[in-house]
């Protein structure tokens, strides 16, 4: 365990913007966690618990408590005929998982590589890619609760998983440092290549395996995503809206060529970047923050922009879609701190109070 005051994150958001945590921990190990909980002076609301920082703006310093748990390890616990478990800590980078199941000939997660951050975020995220959603494949959480540093067990049911949120981040924000998951990855796999493209690139590299779809992913990926290592980013800032079958069909005759895709019942997803690209923002510049020039959902510091700006900047976007079509975007990226929020009165780290109105089940291929 190492512990910091005046800890600077610029090296720990992918966003590369800059700010300071009052106090910041790292723990190495699981006992180190509730150790050092039952003797935290900041209190339960002051705690932003940080994985890779991928999916954070950072608008101010944080005005109490980072905890960084970097826990290690990868292993098999369990396999049958035609399962393997395979446990991995919190701290472990969630493409190292990909990496591990995929040589270990393991499906699952191959649609999902090259996500970057951590495999704890993963649940408190559910990410998802290229029709896959990683809640299909959560066996189990352990997290530690904060209030009584205790050990929990969550199936995934327990978990309110839903496109890009859980409880982790929603009811519960705040309340568990996840510290391990456990997967269940198939033998035989079922290869996922509905989404639009994947099949084709894959079959450009050879016959259809994990191998060749992981790297078929890469490739997409690569070429559309800014590299965090070299752009900052994180990721699309907003998810994409859900909306009715009324809603959808009044925009249809204002818009003939809006995509969208069906979702079940009465729902269907819509693409943000062709709404935002439609305002013709993407590329577009505001001081040192900028809609990416491949994919318009998402935000990039082209060097030195502040959270703020960033902030500003998605805000004239989200302005811009809801002048347009009507539609509220909903943030997908966390901004940190939250300002005071009009029903909890609260500035926090890990907020609840997100508008939920455009979330939903997504299997489709835009998951
Ligand atoms: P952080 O950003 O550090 O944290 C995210 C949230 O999880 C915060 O609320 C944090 O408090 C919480 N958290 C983190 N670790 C823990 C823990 N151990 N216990 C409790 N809470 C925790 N996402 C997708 O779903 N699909 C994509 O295709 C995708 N592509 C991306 C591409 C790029 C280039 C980038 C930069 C991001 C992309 N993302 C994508 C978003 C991001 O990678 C995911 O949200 C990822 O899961 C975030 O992981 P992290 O470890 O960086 O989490
Ligand atoms: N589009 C545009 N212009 C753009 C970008 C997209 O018109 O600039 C339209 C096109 O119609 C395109 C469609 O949007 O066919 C879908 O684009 P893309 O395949 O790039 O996916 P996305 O919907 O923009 C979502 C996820 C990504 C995930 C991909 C692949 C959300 C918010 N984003 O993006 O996840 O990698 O699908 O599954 O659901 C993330 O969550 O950070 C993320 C990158």
């Amino acid at each position: 365990m190492e512990l910091k005051t005046d800890f600077p994150l610029k090296a720990f958001n992918t966003f590369h913007v800059e700010a300071a945590a009052e106090c910041y921990v790292r723990f190495d190990a699981e006992n180190e966690i509730a150790e050092f909980l039952s003797r935290n002076p900041f209190g339960e609301q002051r705690h932003l618990v940080l994985g890779g920082g991928s999916n954070l703006l950072f608008v101010n310093d944080i005005a109490g408590i980072v905890l960084h748990p970097l826990l290690k390890g990868i292993r098999v616990a369990e396999a049958d005929r035609r399962h393997i478990w395979i446990r991995a800590m919190a701290g472990e980078n969630w493409d190292d998982l990909v990496a591990f199941a995929v040589a270990s000939r393991c499906g699952g997660i191959e649609n999902l590589s090259l996500i970057p951050g951590s495999v704890g975020a993963s649940a408190v995220q559910n990410i998802g890619a290229y029709g896959v959603e990683v809640k299909d494949v959560i066996d189990s959480v352990e997290a530690i609760s904060m209030e009584s540093r205790e050990k929990v067990i969550f199936s995934p049911l327990d978990c309110g998983f839903g496109y890009r949120s859980s409880h982790f981040k929603g009811l519960w924000a705040n309340r568990f440092i996840i510290t391990a998951v456990v997967f269940r990855l198939s033998r035989q796999p079922e290869f996922v290549l509905d989404y639009p493209g994947v099949k084709a690139a894959v079959e450009a590299l050879g016959a259809i395996g994990l191998e060749t779809i992981r790297q078929a992913i890469i490739s997409i990926r690569q070429n559309k995503l800014p590299d965090p290592a070299r752009v900052g980013n994180a990721g699309s800032f907003f998810k994409n809206p859900v909306i009715d079958g009324n809603t959808l069909n009044s925009l249809r005759r204002r818009f003939p060529d809006l995509p969208y895709f069906p979702q079940g019942e009465d729902q269907f997803k819509l693409p943000a970047g062709w709404l935002i690209e439609r305002g013709g923002w993407k590329g577009k510049r505001a001081g040192r923050a900028a809609v990416h020039d491949r994919q318009a959902l998402v935000l990039v510091n082209l060097g030195g922009a502040t959270g703020r700006e960033i902030l500003e900047l998605s805000e004239q976007v989200k302005g811009d879609v809801y002048d347009r079509f009507g539609i509220e975007l909903e943030r997908e990226v966390l901004v940190v701190p939250q300002p005071g929020c009009a029903s909890c009165r609260r500035e926090k780290y890990e907020h609840a109070c997100q508008p939920s109105g455009m979330g939903g089940r997504v299997d489709g291929p835009l998951a």
